[in-house]
């Protein structure tokens, strides 16, 4: 593998990633990896070539596949990088097989291959790869990055960044004053509602958790209870927007007609399926009812996703290691004092991941 045509490559990137260039430097002179397997299964795109490169450094031996999901197709630019620079990469996951020591995996896909065999530890990157791991019989460690603080700073700050630039790019520029109906204050909906507070604008939330409307009450937003009451569809029909963030599938057809809310409102689902549900025609959301986001060309920006992509990679050393058994919560030293590190260099105050 010539790593100096990944680090080329690399080094034209626009973007910050200091979390993964200390570990490559690192890395480079503990090759803490040397020898060892690694199947490596994300997203193929440009920030992962930056993930890549500290395990390269490290001495791994690294097979890269693509993330197998309809419609998310492999940077071919990267693929084809990787080639001509001789690292092994498969894109068709029914083609791979052999022992590897560690799975670096998102959403579960890489315990389904079935001519693959793990022999020390599996490390999974978001909650969709959850139910799979948390029922896989074995006693190898499975650090779930989702079971961390961590994982806030790209679903929270990241995701709710990503959706206001969204709505200032594709829906309307100016949104001081204008009024926003949020459904949902998890994660997303709550990095949602303070990137749209910073624009001026004014919002309702909804939530069916007392505890979460609690919280948003506190922070200065009026509430909902996630009903079909008037007072909510009075709400909805007032707004500029309604974004949806809850991870309930049909949500706002549940609660109301399609035909009680005004054509004026301009309607944004956040959330991985369509929350609005079938009544609502797929023109009638913006996005065609995807994740506004994902229209853009960076739906996540690497600032936030660079210690999550670092602390995936650091999860090798700990599986090396030994210690933890089944399916378990990233290691403590690399959450919250990466989140403290990560707030204190960008001077972002990250209080509201304590929720
Ligand atoms: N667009 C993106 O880039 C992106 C990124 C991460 C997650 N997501 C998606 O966003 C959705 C939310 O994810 P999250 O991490 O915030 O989840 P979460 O579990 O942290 O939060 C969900 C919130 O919705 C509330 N809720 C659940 N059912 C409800 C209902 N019937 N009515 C009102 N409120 C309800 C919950 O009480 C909670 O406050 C999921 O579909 C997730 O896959 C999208």
């Amino acid at each position: 593998m010539d790593i100096e045509k990944l680090q080329r490559f690399n080094s034209a990137y626009e973007g910050e990633y200091p979390f993964l260039q200390e570990l490559g430097s690192q890395w480079a002179r503990s090759k803490p990896l040397e020898g060892f397997r690694i199947l490596h299964n994300i997203p193929l795109t440009r920030e992962t070539m930056l993930k890549l490169e500290p395990l390269y450094l490290a001495g791994a031996e690294l097979t890269v596949t693509h993330l197998k999901l309809p419609g998310l197709a492999p940077k071919m630019e990267c693929a084809d990088l990787l080639r001509e620079a001789g690292a092994d990469i498969e894109l068709d996951h029914d083609r791979i097989s052999g022992e590897y020591d560690i799975a670096l995996d998102c959403c579960a896909q890489i315990p389904s291959m079935k001519n693959v065999t793990i022999r020390r530890g599996y490390v999974e990157l978001t909650q969709s790869g959850t139910p799979a791991y948390s029922k896989l019989n074995t006693t190898l460690p499975i650090y779930s990055l989702d079971l961390s603080k961590l994982k806030c700073l790209e679903g929270m700050f990241g995701t709710g960044e990503a959706c206001v630039r969204a709505i200032k790019q594709f829906i309307e520029p100016e949104l001081s004053g204008r009024k926003f109906v949020v459904f949902g204050y998890g994660k997303v909906g709550r990095g949602i509602t303070r990137y749209l507070s910073r624009e001026g604008a004014e919002i309702t939330v909804v939530d069916s958790n007392p505890t979460h409307l609690e919280h948003a009450a506190a922070t200065g937003h009026a509430t909902e209870r996630s009903a079909g009451s008037p007072t909510l569809l009075e709400a909805i029909n007032d707004a500029f927007a309604v974004i949806t963030a809850t991870g309930h599938p049909g949500l706002v057809q549940e609660l109301f007609s399609p035909s009680d809310i005004s054509d004026d409102v301009h309607l944004i689902n956040m959330g991985a399926d369509d929350e609005f549900g079938e009544g609502f025609p797929i023109s009638r959301v913006a996005a065609n009812k995807a994740p506004l986001n994902f229209m853009l060309d960076s739906p996540t920006v690497m600032f936030f996703i660079d210690p999550i992509f670092a602390a995936h990679n650091r999860c090798c050393e700990h599986i090396l290691a030994g210690g933890a058994s089944g399916f378990t919560a990233l290691p403590a030293a690399l959450d919250m004092p990466v989140v403290e590190a990560w707030s204190k260099r960008y001077n972002i105050d990250v209080s509201d991941i304590h929720y």
